[in-house]
């Protein structure tokens, strides 16, 4: 596990790395070869739950589909997300993130904030816990609409501060969501371990989407997603000419049946 995490860290500067979501294990089993890194993150209560927010996610299904994404890991590192409210303080995160690990057998655990829970990560990597910070929008945290952040200059500053505070405490990599641009370019030149963004332009060390937005499985028009496939379509297709055929008595053939 450890030296998964040293394979990752050594990319820097040399090769982009590539992470993923999944939620799944026939989803991770696809992307594996590819990633670097997968991560279970709690976007699943959006894209496969419909919840407005990532806050109601609840521990247990964050478990639940970690467990299924498992089975398809065999390569990369695996990450999950701890879901709001299961790392409130030190010794809540810490039960919470040794459940998740013992019951998923991840690789690392992702928690959202800088300086609000430096405690919080200080006492998880203490307690050798592998933490990978999160830093820009806080899906957990923001109210109302999503803005890119750096914008004004007390907001770049804190986020700077805060990805050095992270790497100081000793997380082994920080995601950069909607970072402007100049900004994922100052904390990656800035930081020896390695940034990974969305919607946080080329200027970070490696870039992660949710794969259901990437294959064009969930629906939406965020600036930042490009569309790498379209999977509803190939779905739709593949159920239109299932019904034809069993329709017109075409399927099950014998071949298909037991004699
Ligand atoms: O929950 C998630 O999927 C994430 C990524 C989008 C970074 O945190």
């Amino acid at each position: 596990m450890i030296s998964k995490i040293k394979k990752i860290l050594k990319k820097k500067n040399k090769s982009k790395i590539i992470c993923l979501t999944s939620y799944s294990k026939n989803i991770a089993e696809a992307i594996d070869p590819y990633a670097d890194i997968i991560l279970v993150g709690d976007s699943l209560g959006s894209v496969l739950y419909n919840y407005s927010t990532t806050r109601k996610v609840t521990l247990n299904q964050m478990i639940e589909h970690s467990k299924s994404a498992r089975l398809g890991i065999k390569n990369s590192l695996m990450v999950v997300d701890m879901p709001y409210k299961t790392y409130s303080n030190k010794r809540i995160a810490l039960k919470n993130a040794k459940r998740i690990m013992k019951e998923t057998k991840c690789d690392a655990v992702k928690i959202e904030g800088g300086s609000s829970i430096i405690k919080i990560v200080e006492h998880l990597i203490k307690n050798k816990i592998p933490l990978m910070g999160h830093l820009g929008i806080l899906p957990q945290t923001v109210r109302g609409k999503f803005k890119f952040k750096g914008k004004k200059i007390k907001e770049r500053n804190q986020i700077f501060k805060d990805a050095k505070l992270l790497q100081d405490k000793g997380v082994f990599s920080i995601v950069l969501e909607c970072v402007e641009t100049t900004l994922a370019k100052q904390i990656t030149k800035s930081l020896e371990i390695p940034t990974i963004g969305i919607g946080s332009s080329q200027n970070c060390d490696g870039q992660v989407l949710v794969i259901d937005d990437l294959i064009g499985l969930n629906e939406t028009k965020t600036k930042f997603v490009k569309k790498f496939g379209r999977i509803k379509n190939n779905i739709s297709q593949a159920v239109r000419n299932f019904k034809k055929e069993v329709l017109s008595k075409k399927y099950p053939t014998k071949k298909y049946s037991y004699n």
